[in-house]
């Protein structure tokens, strides 16, 4: 049985998305109102829910004062980048691109740490000229590749080794990175004779561990678990006299889309900081989606009732090109109507218009029975969404809107046809 709205919406504090008086609001804007004006489909993303989550971990983990780097995948829209510089966030780029992103909003470099596992040399000479504090680097070729290139510059680089702990993360198969079945990190044996034999390396500075196991973890454990194995690596390190000076303990806090119940950040910090006690390294952190997710929703408008009878399709006007995760992980995000309408709920798919079977957005949910060209929500939207977006079925990208109390702004303009043919070209040998 599915949750009633108005549970989910009051039962779980999560966010500044409320309906007053049966309409919608992102703090204090009617969403019927922003749509008006900018159209659908479009996320919107409420400024207090972001900033309030980027607080909540810098709260509960203030006593060790940690960087906390933005992983800036979940959501790399530059306001929203811009209100967690301005906040203190550092971010955890995995990308030449979301470089340049963070030079945009005057990210402080010494707050960027820059993951992934295949960086491109113009990559490396970027993040080196930039400044970063140091690269979490996943295989030995790469850390060979950053070596040449930083020696090349005449500079000194700081590295972490991204270690892959080696366990079971209960999330989903395609967010699960802490196994060595997965392309992710270093093993620990070979992590630990790079360590060893670091001087092989004239021109890093190998002083760090980083894991990240995966992503919508919602219980501790697992964290845990990893943790202790990569302290118990370090340990081993420093008895045989490598200091390590940085700890990057990765992402992964899951969040509400349905009727989870995700530890808090309190409850995260209250299990890990005991195990930090006596350490002398600097503790990095690289949430995302706890930061992002419940900070925005994506409005899109039902076209038609479908039924063919032998089942109901409510069509809306956004696609999997506009938010993927649900054909991507099978993944749940509850759908409310921005004007509420009460009455018997129709049992349906809500479905999107692309020519896919996967391009579905709800799997036999009993929905508010909207009129067409009304508007719906899809809630916990703001992260892993706009970001993963793209132009199948030749479909412009939507709008993104930051609200702020009362006011609001457009924050990403609507891509238009001609954002989309940019740089296309017939060749003359067509013509
Ligand atoms: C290295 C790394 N750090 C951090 C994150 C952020 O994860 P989350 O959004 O679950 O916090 C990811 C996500 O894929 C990642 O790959």
């Amino acid at each position: 049985m599915e949750k009633k709205v108005e549970v989910i919406m009051y039962s779980h504090p999560i966010h500044d998305f409320q309906y007053k008086n049966g309409e919608l609001y992102c703090e204090g804007v009617k969403v019927s109102a922003i749509v008006k004006k900018v159209g659908t489909p479009v996320y919107i993303y409420s400024y207090k829910t972001l900033v309030d989550h980027y607080r909540k971990i810098r709260e509960a983990f203030k006593a060790v004062d940690p960087i906390i780097c933005f992983a800036m995948k979940a959501n790399s829209n530059i306001a929203l980048l811009s209100a967690l510089v301005k906040e203190g966030a550092g971010f955890d780029i995995v990308s030449g691109g979301e470089l340049k992103k963070a030079r945009l909003v005057k990210a402080d470099m010494k707050r960027i740490a820059f993951a992934s596992v295949g960086k491109t040399e113009e990559e490396i000479f970027d993040a080196v000229n930039a400044g970063i504090l140091l690269f979490n680097v996943e295989s030995r070729p790469e850390l060979n590749n950053i070596n040449r290139i930083a020696g090349k510059m005449r500079k000194k680089v700081q590295v972490a080794l991204r270690i892959n702990p080696d366990i079971d993360v209960p999330t989903h198969d395609k967010i699960n990175t802490g196994s060595l079945k997965k392309k992710f990190g270093i093993d620990l044996k070979t992590a630990r004779d790079i360590f060893l034999g670091q001087k092989e390396f004239k021109n890093l500075r190998i002083n760090g561990v980083h894991i990240h196991i995966g992503s919508q973890i919602i219980k501790g454990e697992p964290f845990l678990v990893a943790i202790e194995k990569a302290l118990a690596f370090i340990d081993e390190l420093e008895r045989d006299g490598v200091k390590v000076e940085f700890f990057d303990i990765g992402g992964g806090l899951g969040i509400v889309y349905k009727d989870e119940t995700p530890q808090t950040a309190k409850e995260y910090a209250d299990k890990v900081l005991p195990l930090l006690k006596g350490r002398t390294f600097r503790l990095l952190m690289e949430p995302g989606r706890f930061i992002a997710g419940n900070a925005g929703i994506f409005v899109t408008r039902k076209l038609y009732l479908k039924d063919n009878g032998v089942k109901k399709f409510m069509i809306v006007d956004a696609g999997m090109n506009d938010l993927v995760r649900p054909s991507m992980y099978g993944s749940y995000h509850e759908i409310i109507p921005v004007k509420k309408v009460g009455g018997k709920k129709v049992h349906c798919d809500v479905v999107g218009p692309i020519c896919e079977s996967g391009d579905i957005f709800a799997h036999d949910r009993d929905m508010e029975n909207v009129k067409d060209g009304e508007l719906l929500a899809v809630l916990s939207a703001g992260a892993y969404g706009y970001v993963m977006s793209s132009n199948y079925n030749v479909r412009p990208r939507s709008a993104e809107v930051m609200v702020k109390g009362r006011q609001w702004a457009v924050v990403q303009e609507r891509e238009t046809f001609k954002d989309l043919i940019k740089g296309a070209k017939v060749p003359g040998f067509l013509k």
